[in-house]
């Protein structure tokens, strides 16, 4: 049995938003019995154009899912014109820490009100109109979440493409929800990098991309770039001369503020459709009492906005509650291994929210990166992303918090809007390894294979999810029976996370990692079907398997099986090959770590690939390699064990 190892100290717990457990499980109760009154409470505290009149409906079987009905409101007025209206205007909201130490940047909450408004009036003067879908390729500089704030403004749909991903990517995402704007930036800089080819890779998607008729180019790093006349402007031009007065446009609570596309188990990227009253309100409400954010924190969390973590706890969740919210455009090893203390010292950060991986990355390098900084201000730690293990979780909370920060493990998904499973700093006693108990209204169930619900603790199962919360996607952009199908089916009247959990001997969950053909590469989501897919585009690549194995610093890495066509050789000429054709169909974070040629796969009489048999083979676990006799070729997996690399 394990035993909680934190406990939050009394000074810590009293000033705390929720301060005891017994205090949490009330509050927990009331969520649960009552979740209508529940959340009319909480929804109260954002400003609303029109009340809603039905706080929710959830149908599981028709995927149909609507919080605070017909209410009306606008997300960006809630982040910044509220306010400013009640005299923050002067206080700080975004404090931009570029990738090289001497360049940062902060705005205001008027000041970014302001580049909101003439961003909005940009979005119209280039006809952009509420409903429109709008794509961001960036990377983390001030004008993508000032975009962000200011389709929420004039009701455009934003669909943000993380700036790792490859051209191809980028194409086939604003294919997918016919995009009328792209908005770019000359070069990148990350790390090293000093000159990450943003416009040229935007250029490639564009040359194939019926629905875009303009492209709004950020100028970054200076680099020079082709502008294409009739089709591109600058960003700062467009600025310099646009109004700084655009009223925000009231939205109704269920109408679309962004599509982000995550990966599947199929080789096609799902749009996830998140709407605007429940979004905000579970994204601002979480922020608040999980970080326990308090009136002079600062908030930094590392993630990239180009994934949900950034799109709700670095843009709508902490503006919304009017929080100083830091937002890195760096990585933690650029210009050494302490500059994420560098800039926790230097902005002071109290509160700061990073993954497991990043964590791995520092902790290989010793404490001398984190001793030699003043790190005094945290007074809180999160992760997020994957499972943390124990050496990681104790290194985080002695080395880096000095063993008096609570950390708080916490875990969601895209689809899921906001954390629904997560400790409470000031109340929940926390165990390394474990993300504790529901949040507030969130009913996690463990389910058998068959669809029972698995009663008591000390138990392991599917995790699955009772009841609708406000921050649930909506559907899956254009494709609403593929959203019912993914979610929905497999237990009717729940909803299907993808992960394995235990519950353990006093009710703490522990997510074991995902169930389906879903990998975590370095807190990437990728499903192995696109890694697939991309590998399969290498000239003399016949067929490709490709499963994940574990990896010390990103997780979970990329080992792929793959059958050379007849006549050409598995040699490192077509492992490059491969590696190169994976890079262009989706980008560098996904690039294969291990290549294994074989001349064939292990597959069932029926011809279906047995992805049991080459994890088991992938993670070096050869002894046992269960029944294989149902195998067309048993001898394949004979020789797939010898060759492993
Ligand atoms: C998957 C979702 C939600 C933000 C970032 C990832 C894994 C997420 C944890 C955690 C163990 C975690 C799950 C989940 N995951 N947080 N605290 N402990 N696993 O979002 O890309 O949608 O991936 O990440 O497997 O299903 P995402």
């Amino acid at each position: 049995m394990t035993k909680p190892v934190f406990t939050p100290s009394r000074e810590w717990s009293e000033d705390a938003h929720v301060n005891s457990l017994p205090q949490y499980k009330l509050i927990y109760r009331k969520s649960k019995d009552s979740p209508e009154s529940f959340w009319t409470g909480i929804a109260g505290r954002m400003e609303w154009i029109k009340k809603w009149d039905e706080v929710k409906e959830e149908d599981f079987v028709n995927g149909k899912i609507r919080w605070f009905k017909n209410g009306k409101l606008n997300v960006s007025a809630n982040c910044l014109d509220r306010h400013v209206a009640e005299g923050n205007g002067g206080k700080t909201a975004l404090i931009w820490e570029g990738n090289n130490p001497e360049e940062d940047q902060s705005f205001t909450y008027s000041e970014l009100l302001t580049e909101v408004q003439k961003c909005a009036n940009v979005l119209k003067g280039i006809g952009i109109q509420k409903g429109d879908r709008v794509c961001m390729y960036m990377q983390m500089v001030p004008q993508l979440p000032i975009s962000m704030l200011a389709c929420a403004r004039i009701g455009a749909v934003h669909s943000v493409v993380f700036g790792a991903f490859s051209a191809d990517a980028l194409r086939d995402r604003i294919n997918d929800s016919e995009c009328k704007l792209l908005i770019t930036q000359d070069t990148g800089v990350r790390g090293t990098k000093q000159n990450i080819p943003m416009k040229i890779n935007a250029d490639k998607a564009v040359a194939e991309t019926p629905s875009i008729e303009h492209v709004l180019v950020v100028k970054r790093t200076g680099e020079t770039i082709k502008m294409q006349s009739d089709r591109d402007s600058w960003w700062h031009e467009k600025m310099d001369t646009a109004d700084a007065v655009c009223a925000p446009e009231p939205m109704d609570s269920e109408d679309p503020l962004f599509i982000l596309y995550t990966s599947g188990s199929t080789g096609k990227p799902k749009g996830v459709l998140h709407t605007t009253g429940g979004y905000l309100v579970y994204a601002a409400y979480t922020h608040q009492i999980i970080f326990d954010y308090h009136e002079d924190d600062i908030y930094w969390c590392t993630a990239d906005i180009g994934w949900i973590t950034g799109h709700s706890y670095i843009v709508y969740g902490p503006l919304a509650n009017c929080a100083v919210s830091v937002m890195f455009e760096g990585v933690p090893n650029y210009p050494d291994f302490g500059r994420f203390w560098d800039v926790v010292d230097k902005h002071k950060v109290t509160l700061f929210y990073t993954a497991p991986t990043a964590l791995r990355a520092l902790m290989k390098e010793g404490n001398e990166p984190v001793t030699s900084r003043d790190l005094s201000s945290l007074r809180l730690l999160g992760t997020v992303g994957e499972p943390i293990k124990e050496p990681e979780w104790n290194w985080y909370c002695n080395i880096v918090g000095k063993g008096n920060c609570p950390i708080v493990d916490t875990w969601w998904q895209t689809e899921t809007g906001g954390i629904l499973i997560t400790p409470l700093p000031g109340a929940t006693p926390l165990k390394p390894g474990s993300a504790t108990f529901p949040f507030f209204g969130i009913e996690p169930v463990l389910m058998t294979e068959d669809g029972h619900e698995i009663e008591g603790n000390d138990v392991s199962g599917l995790l699955a999810i009772k009841h609708s919360w406000p921050g649930q996607m909506r559907t899956i952009y254009g494709d609403h029976d593929r959203f019912i199908e993914t979610y929905f089916s497999q237990f009717p009247g729940y909803y299907f996370t993808g992960d394995g959990a235990r519950r353990d001997d006093e009710g703490y969950y522990y997510i074991t990692g995902r169930v389906d053909d879903v990998l975590n590469v370095s807190g990437h989501r990728i499903g192995t079907a696109e890694v697939e897919g991309g590998i399969g585009k290498a000239d003399g690549v016949a067929e490709a398997a490709v499963v994940g194995f574990p990896h010390d610093i990103k997780g979970q890495g990329i080992y792929a099986f793959v059958t050379p066509m007849t006549g050409v050789d598995g040699n490192e000429t077509l492992a490059e090959k491969i590696r190169q054709s994976v890079i262009a169909d989706i980008g560098p974070h996904v690039k294969p770590d291990k290549i294994q040629f074989t001349p064939a796969l292990p597959k069932t009489r029926s011809g279906k690939i047995m992805r049991r048999i080459l994890r088991k083979i992938a993670e070096g676990d050869v002894d046992d390699l269960g029944d294989i006799s149902t195998l067309a070729d048993p001898s394949v997996v004979e020789s797939l064990v010898k060759e492993r690399v």
